[in-house]
């Protein structure tokens, strides 16, 4: 789901090792005003295999992008939303990138709030999420799911796409290994932590803590972003359904 980054728009060596020595939040504020220019940003082509699921499972009302950023995931949300949509972030230099920009013209909230705690009153018909899990410790992620289920109207839908696990001793899982191992060894000796953690997000355990916290989990193939060697889509979505 990486993209290559725009060698000219994007941030420079420096700026992404001044960001890695920063706080989750702080990270953000410094990487945003070149973020759409990373391979961070969710790219398009998962955007639209997810509005294309949703669309078939909705329309939804209200919607939620949690951990938004500059709001990639709301311009799905404005597809298949028919009321108001709300991005929420902690990230205060994120969330000003994404006002700024052409979608976040109308009919779009911003909050700034942690995804721990959502300060929100009014329930949801459908939260998504894209990219932001490894920011949360496994240890985070039964309260995290608990905040999105208590923001949700019954039957309302939590869904984010879900990446198949890279086959082991391919590049990707040494990438993303090495990258792991990386954050470990800069967290045990640097101050404030970064968390960032590709291989923490394992689908069997957050399909429990997925029923344990309320909902009913299902699975839809992202057909366009094609399938693996074995024939096992590349990419799912996981769609949540609160009982
Ligand atoms: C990789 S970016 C993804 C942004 C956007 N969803 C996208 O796909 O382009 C991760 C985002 O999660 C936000 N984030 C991380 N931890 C968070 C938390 N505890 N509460 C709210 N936002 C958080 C960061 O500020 C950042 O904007």
């Amino acid at each position: 789901m990486l993209r290559p980054m725009s060698a000219s728009q994007g941030p420079t060596l420096r700026e992404l090792a001044v960001q890695a020595l920063s706080s989750v939040e702080r990270g953000y504020d410094l990487l945003a005003p070149k973020f759409d220019h990373t391979p961070y940003r969710t790219p398009d082509p998962v955007l639209h295999a997810v509005t294309r699921v949703l669309a078939e499972l909705g329309p939804f009302g209200r919607g939620l992008d949690l951990c938004c950023g500059t709001g990639a995931g709301l311009g799905v949300l404005r597809e298949v939303c028919r009321e108001r949509v709300t991005g929420v972030d902690f990230s205060a230099g994120m969330l000003a990138v994404g006002r700024g920009c052409v979608q976040g013209a109308q009919g779009v909230d911003w909050v700034r709030a942690d995804a721990r705690a959502l300060p929100f009153r009014d329930a949801f018909d459908l939260v998504v999420s894209f990219g932001a899990f490894g920011h949360f410790l496994p240890a985070e992620r039964p309260g995290l799911f608990a905040q999105v289920r208590s923001v949700l109207a019954p039957g309302g839908r939590f869904a984010f796409p879900v990446a198949a696990p890279a086959r082991p001793g391919s590049l990707g899982y040494w990438t993303l290994l090495g990258f792991d191992t990386s954050m470990r060894v800069r967290n045990a000796l640097w101050r404030p932590r970064f968390v960032m953690y590709y291989r923490d997000f394992r689908l069997a355990d957050v399909r429990a803590e997925l029923a344990r916290a309320g909902f009913q989990v299902d699975l839809y193939a992202l057909e366009e972003l094609g399938r693996r060697p074995d024939g096992s889509p590349r990419c799912r979505l996981l769609v949540a359904t609160a009982h």
